[in-house]
């Protein structure tokens, strides 16, 4: 066996534990598995547990015979999946959890490369984040958006329409049993969300940063087509492993701008911001808050999807999908990243054309100009905020309201609808206590449901502000990852009813209208920092005692950079 191949280390030779990491691995792998066939994990977060992702068993089952076509031993490797939808408090909190486990296992293991299966929203970013730690030869098969349902012949978009009905109901315009008649028609297939949300988002992303074989991110999860990339795929993981194309050879500062250009032409979630600053922290990229404003200010919108827009991800695909995407601001691209298929990202890209023009625009007539995700900042966040433009009401980008303030998510769903409470369309909604510390695990919760009493008037939208997330799916003109959050020391602690906040997107600022002075001898809220978590044991005070903030992707401090794939001791 050469002994380039890591898992030589494990297999070669005739001493005792060469035996015994062999012998059981027998159990239906010939004699000539171990002499210089490359052994490929097959990273797997199917589960009943993650809908998103429970197709991906077959998915694996296309990889297996790639990697066999192209002499390699394909393992597969159950890991932490991170169901969006199902777990509380949030999936948030799993997925530095997520990505710790994967890196360790995929280290600890005999194997040479992986291909990381993902789909639902935390999967992929955990995937990526635990492949860039470890250094091994890595590829992602994104397991793709589901098929468009549809209620009374209207499309359903996944996430994006639950919002939009649950507030008409509230505003009294649905009935409950309208309300839950869709229910069963919201996911039609397997697959992850079918709107431009975190999940699709991500995908996307992972092909732009270049880990996807071209062209099959966005594919849908029952399209043939996505068994055809992933065989594809595991044939491509033995080639990497020859080559040792590992993730840092190919995810560079320009496939992060080739990324945060992808996002801002697509619409993707605000939720891509989190995750790419975390993996550039794991590679040593860097990547900081201030570039999604600087590489993306310049970018226009190109793609008409949900929450922003009015298609979904199958009309996405039809539509000739990221390649065609990449292939109209190709002049913003940084043209010498590469892809996990050794050829530059921007190779073949005039074979992908538009094939229908509504839902992907040409660069002569975008949806609009500058669509990037606009970073704020000011007294009420010294570290920065985050909203998104396209997915905001146009007349409430420059706003000047006041506060009305919840102290946690339970303050809000207690007081939100009281017809007592003192609010009006021009105030601002704030939300403390729910960035990664304070909640824990910085939930999807920015997008607050507007009063009852104001949306039975006709209001659809207000200014929200929060240290927490919001869903990809969402909408709003909600300024979300506030930092640092208020359980970190943040100003939004120190807001009081009735204060001036004032908005101004064009101007990139948030600002609190309370002199510096009364501001420097106001002291956090009681209320706010009775409700901030305070975990006695397990990964919950792991994460609280370590996690970073927002502005630099709410990673945990000890997990930054790479410890690379290296075991030196053995087991036995
Ligand atoms: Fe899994 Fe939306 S819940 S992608
Ligand atoms: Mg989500």
């Amino acid at each position: 066996m050469p002994s380039r191949l890591r898992s030589a280390q494990w297999y070669a030779g005739s001493d005792r534990n060469a035996y015994i990491h062999r012998a059981w691995m027998r159990r239906g792998l010939p004699r000539d598995a171990f002499s210089g066939r490359p052994h490929i994990a097959i990273a797997n977060t199917a589960s009943d547990l993650t809908p998103c992702n429970a197709h991906l068993d077959e998915v694996a089952r296309s990889v297996r015979d790639g990697v066999h076509e192209a002499g390699g031993i394909p393992l597969n490797l159950p890991v932490i999946s991170l169901g969006e939808t199902q777990v509380r408090p949030t999936a948030m909190l799993w997925r530095n959890m997520a990505a710790m486990a994967i890196e360790e296992m995929l280290r600890a293991n005999p194997i040479d490369g992986v291909v990381l299966l993902g789909g639902c929203d935390k999967t992929i970013p955990a995937l990526l984040m635990a492949a860039a730690s470890v250094g091994l030869p890595a590829v992602v098969v994104p397991g793709g958006p589901m098929l468009t349902g549809s209620f009374r012949g209207r499309p359903l978009g996944c996430g994006t329409d639950v919002w939009r009905l649950s507030e008409e109901v509230r505003a009294g315009t649905m009935t409950e049993q309208e309300f839950t008649g869709s229910e069963s028609s919201m996911i039609r297939s397997r697959g992850h969300c079918n709107t431009m949300g975190t999940a699709s988002t991500m995908g996307l992303l992972a092909e732009a940063l270049g880990m996807v074989v071209p062209g099959l991110a966005g594919t849908p999860a029952p399209d043939s087509r996505l068994l055809e990339g992933a065989h594809t795929t595991g044939k491509l993981a033995v080639e990497l492993v020859h080559e040792q194309r590992t993730p840092a050879t190919v995810i560079t500062a320009a496939s992060f701008r080739n990324a945060i250009v992808t996002l801002a032409a697509t619409g993707g979630s605000t939720n891509a911001v989190v995750h790419l600053l975390a993996l550039a922290g794991r590679l040593g990229v860097g990547l900081n808050l201030d570039d999604f404003d600087r590489i993306g200010a310049e970018v226009p919108l190109l793609v008409d999807l949900l929450p922003s827009g009015r298609f979904l991800m199958d009309d996405f695909h039809r539509a000739g999908g990221l390649r065609a995407v990449l292939r109209e601001v190709r002049d913003l691209l940084d043209t010498t990243a590469i892809t996990v298929n050794g050829k530059r990202l921007v190779d073949g890209l005039d074979e992908a054309p538009i094939w229908d023009h509504e839902v992907i625009r040409t660069r002569q007539a975008p949806l609009r100009h500058d669509a990037g995700i606009a970073i704020l900042r000011g007294n009420l966040a010294p570290g920065g905020a985050i909203i998104k433009p396209a997915a905001a009401t146009p007349a409430l980008m420059t706003h000047r309201g006041r506060a009305v303030v919840f102290d946690s998510i339970e303050d809000l769903h207690a007081r939100i609808d009281d017809p007592d409470l003192r609010v009006d369309a021009d105030s601002v909604l704030v939300l403390r206590g729910c960035g990664p510390k304070g909640y824990p695990g910085m939930p999807e919760v920015a997008n607050m449901p507007l009063p009852r009493k104001l949306l039975e008037q006709g209001v659809r939208d207000m200014v929200r502000v929060c240290d927490g997330r919001m869903s990809g799916t969402a909408y709003g003109t909600v300024v979300l990852h506030v930092a640092p959050e208020a359980a970190a020391g943040g100003p939004l602690a120190l807001v009081r009813d009735g204060d001036l906040i004032h908005l101004d997107v064009p101007g990139r600022t948030l600002t609190l209208e309370v002199d510096a002075a009364e501001l420097a001898a106001r002291t956090p809220a009681e209320a706010a920092v009775s409700a901030y978590a305070t975990p006695r044991r397990g990964w919950e005070r792991l994460y609280v005692d370590h996690v970073m903030q927002a502005d630099t992707g709410a990673d945990l401090d000890f997990l930054v950079g790479a410890s690379g794939s290296e075991v030196s001791r053995e087991s036995h």
